[in-house]
Parts: structure tokens; sequence; C-alpha cells
């Protein structure tokens, strides 16, 4: 098995193991995606990766992290997402979409103006704030809103937008699901312990911490049907004092594999803004390796792993000594979205077979001009007497 070898999961075959993570681009107007969207996601598509998972993308448009996101909460949305899904299934891949709700932790500000909460400097350009809600009232950090404990008749009504927006997005053709089960958003609310103190079947142990998410996973596995791959986000660790650990992840990932998931996406943290509770892990390379490698090992379920991968034998030996199944890039491919053609090459493929063939078929000979250029001493600078 190595980085270029195909992975089955259910129906669907990824032509290679590297796929790019889901990534918010703040680029949306009512959750509709635009012509951003088809360049940003296509060139990732056309770059070589085998699975393109398009950013989380809101099942309520109050599950938004902020106002610019996509959603898939209405059928007005799909037309948009089907363009994307044939760009991408065109170009070789297979096209995903992350579905999320952003819980207690939505309504916020884009990144570059400091994720800040919603204020009414916002709402005059008619951009939210709107309600939060969560399993607890309690709100996620310093100068975030305090959300709405969820009653269980709103629980009911939540799983079933996951499942509206999980039917809408095989509608526009997408083949991978992934639920955004991490970063303290909806989902990962109700697994820890931190954001989940209920006293009802939805909170207290960790059976019922883990009630509503395996609800939704139920709901969406009704919608996409047993052909297509579903995959869940998961925070290894909280990243909070009296938070979850790795020890407890593996236990949900056992649970969500045995409900139907197919692919456990091992992340970290985001359960608290609260700096100084916050307890997140160290950034280094690969820096998820080691809960992706814990959970595929005890579990026996397929894993991704995520983090600072960066250089094409790391994203290899990540497979072939069992890591994970599935390398994720992130702001690598946003700083190099040909980063799986490059990887081949370094990796000893030179035959430009995995471009489209209207750049294979160009730039192979050129590879080789190049070569020939360089071996013979010409470098680009020759004519300058360099
Ligand atoms: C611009 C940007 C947007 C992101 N949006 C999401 C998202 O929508 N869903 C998610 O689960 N993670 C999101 N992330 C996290 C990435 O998917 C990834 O896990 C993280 O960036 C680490 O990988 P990297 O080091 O390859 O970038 C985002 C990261 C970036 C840089």
């Amino acid at each position: 098995m190595t980085l270029f070898s195909p992975l089955a999961l259910r129906d669907v075959t990824l032509p290679n193991r590297i796929g790019v993570s889901p990534m918010c681009m703040y680029a949306s107007s009512d959750g509709l995606v635009t012509d951003f969207h088809v360049a940003h996601l296509g060139r990732f598509a056309l770059g070589g990766a085998g699975l393109v998972i398009a950013e989380a993308t809101a099942v309520h448009p109050h599950g938004r992290i902020s106002p610019f996101d996509a959603g898939l909460w209405s059928d007005e949305q799909i037309p948009g997402w089907r363009r994307i899904a044939a760009l991408v299934s065109a170009a070789g891949a297979v096209p995903g979409v992350q579905l999320g709700h952003a819980g207690r932790r939505a309504a916020v500000r884009e990144p570059w103006r400091a994720g800040a909460p919603l204020n009414a400097e916002d709402a005059a350009t008619g951009s939210g704030p709107w309600p939060l809600v969560a399993p607890s009232a309690l709100a996620a950090g310093p100068g975030h809103t305090v959300p709405a404990a969820l009653t269980t008749e709103q629980i009911s009504r939540s799983v079933q937008d996951w499942h509206d927006a999980a039917t809408r997005a095989v509608t526009a053709g997408f083949r991978f699901v992934e639920l955004h089960g991490a970063h303290g958003y909806l989902l990962h609310s109700f697994l820890s312990p931190v954001s989940n103190r209920r006293s009802d079947d939805y909170g207290g142990s960790a059976e019922n911490r883990l009630r509503y998410p395996l609800e939704v996973v139920a709901a969406v596995r009704a919608a996409i049907g047993e052909g297509i791959p579903l995959s869940f986000r998961v925070s290894a660790v909280d990243g909070a004092e009296g938070g979850a650990g790795i020890d407890e992840t593996v236990e949900v990932a056992r649970r969500l594999a045995d409900a139907g998931v197919d692919l456990i996406d091992t992340s970290s943290g985001g359960i608290t803004t609260d700096r100084a509770v916050d307890t997140r892990i160290r950034r280094g390379f690969s820096f998820h390796a080691d809960f992706s490698r814990r959970i595929r090992a005890e579990v026996g379920v397929p894993t991704a792993t995520v983090g600072l991968i960066v250089d094409p034998e790391q994203a290899s030996r990540l497979i072939t000594h069992g890591d994970a199944d599935l390398v994720l890039l992130g702001r690598q491919v946003l700083d190099d979205p040909n980063w799986p053609h490059h990887a081949r090459i370094a990796l000893g493929d030179d035959s430009h077979d995995s471009w489209d063939v209207r750049f294979g078929s160009a730039l192979g000979p050129r590879a080789r001009t190049l070569a020939r250029l360089a071996s013979s001493g010409e470098s680009p600078l020759s004519r300058f007497g360099v």
C-alpha cells in the first residue's frame, strides 16, 4: 500500500490517498457557492488529489460559523454545488463535502477579522448575529453569546436538518460525506463534558453524550444510502482542561464505526475559545498522526490524518507506516494546488500520466527538455553569464 494506491470505501474508490482537507473560504452569501468556489475546488481536482472535501457546509443557517459560510439547508443551494461536484469528478477526483453546524461557535467574523463574535456593527450590514444553540447554555469563551440549550424536540428537528442536507449533497453529486464532529462545533459540543452538562438522555454519561452524534450518523446514512462513504471528523483531544482525551476518543470512534462510519478523520481541539483553559497540542509536522494511528490500530477503522503534512516522503511514510489510510492537506495545497502531482514526481514517477492530458502532454516533454539542459550545464541564467 502506497500513497498512490487506491482506497476503496463502500462503493467509492479514491484514486489515491491524498485528500484536500475541508477549508472554509467565507466566500458565500445566503449559503450559495460562487465562481470562487469553482476555481478554488476545481484546481485541487486538477492538481491530482484523490479526494476534494468542500468546506464546512451548514445544515441550518444558524449553524454557519460566519455569515459567509456555504450551506446546504435549502434546495436553492444544490445547483451551485452540482457544478462543483461535476467539475471535480470530471477531473478524476472524488467530490466530498463536510456537513457542519457550528453550534455555540456560530455567528463570528472571518478569521482575518479575528473571528470575533458578530455585533451591532455587523447587524448594521445585514450580517447577523443570530441565536446560538448548544447542548447546554454555556458560552464558547469570553465575549461569546450564551447559547440556548436545545430542547429534545429541537434536537429531533436538528437531526432532520442533517438528514435533509445530506440528501441535497447526494442530489448535487457528492460521493463522500463528512460530518464535522470536531473543533467545538455542535456535534463535538455534545460529545465533550466541557460543553455538555445536560442531565437528560443527551448528557452526563459518555453513552448519553454520544446519543445526538449517533442519531445524526443514522439519519445521514439513511439519506445517503449504503454506497456512499461517511466520514466523521473528531477532535481526538478536546484541548481544554477537563475535556476528553484520546482514550475517550478511541471509544467514540469505536461506536461511530459500529454505527457505520467508514472513516475517522482525526483532528483536535476547539472546544473552548478561552485561552486561559485552552490546552491545544503542539503544532509540529504530522501533528495528529499519533492519534490517527491509535484509532486505526485499536478500532480497526480506516483513518485520515491531517496537520502540517508538507513533504511527499512524509505523506508517503504516514501511509506505509500505518499511521493512517488517507492523508489530508490543507494549507499545503492552498500554497501549491498541484502538490499531489509534484509529490508523485518527487517519489519517482515522472511520467506525467496523472495530469490532465492537456497539461501532461505539454509538461512531460518540457520535463525532458529541462533534464537535458541541466545535464548539459545550461541554466536559465546562462545568457547572463551566470
Ligand atoms: C482557511 C482554513 C479553513 C479551514 N476550514 C475548515 C473547515 O471548514 N472544516 C474543518 O474541519 N477544518 C477546517 N480547517 C482546518 C483544516 O481542514 C486542517 O485540518 C488544518 O488546516 C490542518 O491541516 P494543514 O496543516 O494541512 O493546513 C481550516 C483550515 C484553514 C487553513
